[in-house]
Formats: C-alpha cells, structure tokens, sequence
C-alpha cells in the first residue's frame, strides 16, 4: 500500500464523518424565524451548527425532527475511553424559561466523576437516600476508569458522605442542574441509550447529551400558518408567535385579515412577490457539519 493510500484511507477510518444537518422549525440560525423558545440556541460557527445555552455551547451532533430530539456534544466530556478531569467541561443547564422547551431525555444518564465529599450531591443523602443510580440500565460500573482513577482514594466502608464513589451516575430530573462547580467535580460523561436495543457495554454506548424539545400547542400555529401560506416566526419584541404573510404579519395565520399587524400601508391581498417575501426571510437552511469521531 502506498503512503499516499494508507494516508487516505486513516483518514477516512480514523478522522471524519460529516452529515447533513437541516435546521428547520421550531429551529432557526436568524432572529425572528422559528419558535421563540429556541431564539438566540442555534449558531453556525465555521460552517459548525452550535447549540448555545446558560452552561456553554456544544457541538449539535443531530436533530431528529420525528422524536423531537437534538444530540449534543461537549468536547469536554469524558468517554469511557477518554477521561477529562480538569473541571472544565460545560455540564448541562438551561435558562429557567427555556425549560419548558427543552430537556435532556429521561433515558440520558450523566456520570459525574471524582467529584468531592463536600459535593451537595453527597449532602443530605446519607447512605441509601444517595441520589446515584443506574439510568436505562447503563451505570457507573459498566466503564471501570471511572470507578478506579483519580485523585479520591474510594473506601467503601463507610456512608457516601464520608467517602463518596468516584463516579456518581444520575439522571437529569434527579437534580435539575448538572455544574461541575457548584457540584464540585472534576468531569462527568453523559451517554443515552437508543432503546429498546438493550447495550451493555460503555465501548458502544452513545455517547453525548439527548435533549428531548417541545413545542407548546404541538405546533398548531406553525401548521395553521404554513398552511395558508405563511412562514412561522415569532415577534422578537413581544416574544410572541408570528406568521409572516409577505407583505404583512399575523399573530394567527394568512386568511385572519383581522389580525394583520403591519405598518401603515401594509396589503390585504398578498401579491406573489409578497408571498415570496415570507419564505425569504425565514428560509430552510441545510448545514453541513463536520466533526471528529474520537474513538
Ligand atoms: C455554576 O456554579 C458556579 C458556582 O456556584 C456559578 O458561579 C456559575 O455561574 C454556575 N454556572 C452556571 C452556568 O450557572
Ligand atoms: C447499577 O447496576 C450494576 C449492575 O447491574 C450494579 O452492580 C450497581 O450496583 C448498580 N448501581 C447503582 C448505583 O444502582
Ligand atoms: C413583520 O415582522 C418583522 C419582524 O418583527 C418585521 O421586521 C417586519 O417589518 C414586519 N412587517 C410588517 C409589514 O410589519
């Protein structure tokens, strides 16, 4: 094989995989297109589509428009392969009002590693009241760096508090807030389970952060607006839903000429440049994203 072949193929097998990200409602890249409660979440950075909350920013791996779930990386989280304990990975925490709009899925699990006795997760919770446990049958044991290294001597003799496990898994409801500072640890993974295929071992477990979204009214705006023509949006002033018409707005869809909210002047009758008009400034955009596998 020549250099030049071996070289090609490495990188084929080793480095990259890109796939095809479409961001389509409720998302959008611009203010005023999509839901309201995804304004100000999704970024293209160098042809990169960035999912940016309170905690930091992630790498979005996958939206599925059919589950409503998005799949998010942090290049700061540990694998079972790769342990990063420098205490600086993002965790997970959304604006209080993005919560009803987005969490991460019951069957995510997120293991905190070497985190410290002082940590509040260890408080309040002596003995059997410890809120780790195993997610989706997917746990700590399953991946032995995490339960063996690090600075924290283990001495499981003892309640928790006084010598807690290296590595603590939980699910997010069980503490709302996943902050490697206020929880005092050095790093944590998070992986979820593509049920109902049952996997056992840490090596093949999806690895990432599964975010489940909701649209309230199950997106009935948006499909009473696209179907009379318009293109969903909402009104980044009063933080409401918005149907652009073309040439004017509703707050309902395009045949309620009475809740045409435009500026003075604004048409009735929506000429074909004006339906147009809708569609351009919200359009469909398709990124392609490329990442690194690291396997
Ligand atoms: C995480 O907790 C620390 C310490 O309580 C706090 O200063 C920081 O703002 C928190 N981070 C987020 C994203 O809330
Ligand atoms: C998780 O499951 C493993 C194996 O099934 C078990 O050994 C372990 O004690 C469980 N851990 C917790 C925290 O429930
Ligand atoms: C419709 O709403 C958008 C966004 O708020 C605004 O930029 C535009 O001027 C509005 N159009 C009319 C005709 O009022």
């Amino acid at each position: 094989m020549s250099i030049l072949n071996f070289l090609l193929l490495s990188i084929l097998l080793t480095t990259t995989v890109s796939a095809i990200l479409t961001v389509d409602y409720p998302f959008a890249t611009r203010s005023g297109c999509g839901h309201f409660g995804y304004r100000d979440l999704l970024f293209c950075v160098n042809d990169v589509l960035m999912f940016h909350i309170s905690s930091g920013s992630y790498r979005v791996l996958d939206i599925d428009y059919a589950f409503q779930t998005l799949t998010l990386s942090d290049p700061a989280m540990s694998t079972c392969n790769r342990i990063l304990r420098d205490g600086k990975g993002n965790g997970f925490e959304v604006e209080p009002w993005r919560t009803p709009y987005l969490n991460p899925a019951p069957d995510n699990i997120f293991m905190l590693l070497g985190c410290h006795a002082q940590s509040p997760l260890f408080q309040g919770f002596p003995g059997k009241h410890l809120p780790c446990r195993n997610v989706s049958s997917m746990g700590c044991e399953a991946c032995p760096a995490w339960t063996s290294s690090g600075s924290y001597k283990s001495e499981r003799h003892t309640v928790y508090g006084l010598s807690p496990p290296d590595c603590c898994s939980v699910s997010f409801d069980s503490i709302r807030s996943i902050n490697l500072t206020r929880l005092k640890c050095q790093g944590y993974s998070s992986a979820y389970s593509l049920a109902p295929i049952h996997v056992s071992s840490p090596n093949s477990w999806s690895y990432g952060i599964r975010v489940i979204y909701s649209v309230p009214g199950d997106f009935s705006f948006c499909r009473s607006c696209e179907a009379t023509g318009g293109t969903c949006g909402y009104d980044a002033d009063a933080v409401s839903d918005l149907c652009y018409c073309g040439g004017w707005n509703s707050t309902s869809n395009c045949d309620k000429g009475s809740n045409i909210i435009s500026s003075v002047g604004g048409q009735l009758l929506p000429s074909l440049d004006s339906i147009f008009g809708g569609l351009w400034i919200c359009c469909l955009l398709i990124w392609t994203s490329v990442w690194q596998i690291s396997k």
